[in-house]
């Protein structure tokens, strides 16, 4: 796959409400990832494609193995992918894919979604404090403003071998709130720039894509040494429904409610029941705020 170009990919287009009106600086990006952990990875940036998650894990199942992530960030997809199958639409945001190499077998991934999660609220501090300070994570990875959906996280794998893995790590980060959006979906989303003071569309979208890269890359390396548990006090810290009640479904049929009570090593969310203490592994489980 091809590195960063050495032209940004201008975002401007006639059709200004299909591309953003921002853009990503190609050289500023590599400036800034060149002494931190994401240094070496292979970033490519397009104008379009179907999915960024679609794109890479088909490059995976062909790729040699190597230590090496590759990113694609891409200003529209034309079929991007959600959790639990949904449609992913986000043109007011930063789309991209990291396929990151794991050399753990499958059972040592538990964990990852919320890794991913974490690094992404902790890059969003790293560019700003007041900003980060106002993310909050919704279990499994969700990332939110006042209840908002901020950022969602799709991860795939494809498997390369015995404990070896490709994690493909979909990201969709909204920059802008986007009205239109906000009315198909009938619900209100949030975005970077409300909470980001002097948010710049020709400076920041840059900086957030490389603290979030730096941030992917420290987390690839801590988890390949120690996995999640480590993690798992920092995130129940960022926890935006902890101690309060909540409510889990699969397919819009309730499956158990309680207390909020953070996460443990694996990821598992612990929910308070009326029988007792409950560990939640995430799979196709939706959480919603008890008054939702
Ligand atoms: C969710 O449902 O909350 C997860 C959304 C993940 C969307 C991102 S956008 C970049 C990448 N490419 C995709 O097709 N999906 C992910």
């Amino acid at each position: 796959m091809p590195a960063v170009p050495d032209h940004p990919v201008s975002a401007m287009a006639d059709d200004a409400a299909a591309l953003p009106s921002w853009c990503i600086d190609a050289n500023g990006l590599r400036t800034a990832l060149s002494t931190g952990p994401a240094r070496d990875w292979m970033v490519e940036v397009i104008e379009e494609t179907g999915s960024t998650n679609a794109d890479l894990t088909q490059a995976c199942r062909t790729a040699d193995w190597s230590e090496q992530a590759r990113v694609r960030v891409a200003y529209r997809q034309t079929a991007g992918r959600g959790r639990q199958g949904r449609p992913w639409q986000g043109q007011a945001g930063l789309t991209f894919s990291v396929a990151m190499p794991l050399a753990l077998a499958p059972a040592q991934l538990s964990g990852l979604s919320l890794a991913v999660g974490l690094a992404l609220a902790e890059a969003l501090e790293d560019c700003d404090a007041a900003l980060g300070a106002r993310v909050g994570l919704k279990w499994p990875n969700d990332l939110q403003i006042d209840g908002r959906k901020l950022a969602g996280i799709l991860i795939e794998s494809v498997p390369a071998g015995p404990r070896r893995v490709w994690a493909v790590i979909g990201i969709g980060l909204n920059l802008v709130r986007d009205a239109r959006m906000e009315a198909a979906l009938g619900r209100e989303l949030a975005g970077v720039a409300e909470a980001l003071p002097g948010f710049l569309p020709s400076r920041d979208p840059t900086r957030i894509l490389g603290a979030v890269l730096d941030r992917l890359a420290a987390m690839r390396l801590a988890f390949l040494e120690t996995g999640f548990a480590p993690m798992a006090p920092r995130w129940s810290a960022r926890d935006a429904f902890r101690d309060e009640p909540v409510r889990l479904l699969h397919d819009g049929a309730l499956l158990a409610e309680g207390l909020a009570r953070g996460v443990d090593g694996d990821g598992h969310l612990l929910l308070e029941t009326a029988e007792g203490l409950q560990r939640i592994a995430s799979g196709e489980v939706s959480l919603r705020g008890a008054a939702a």
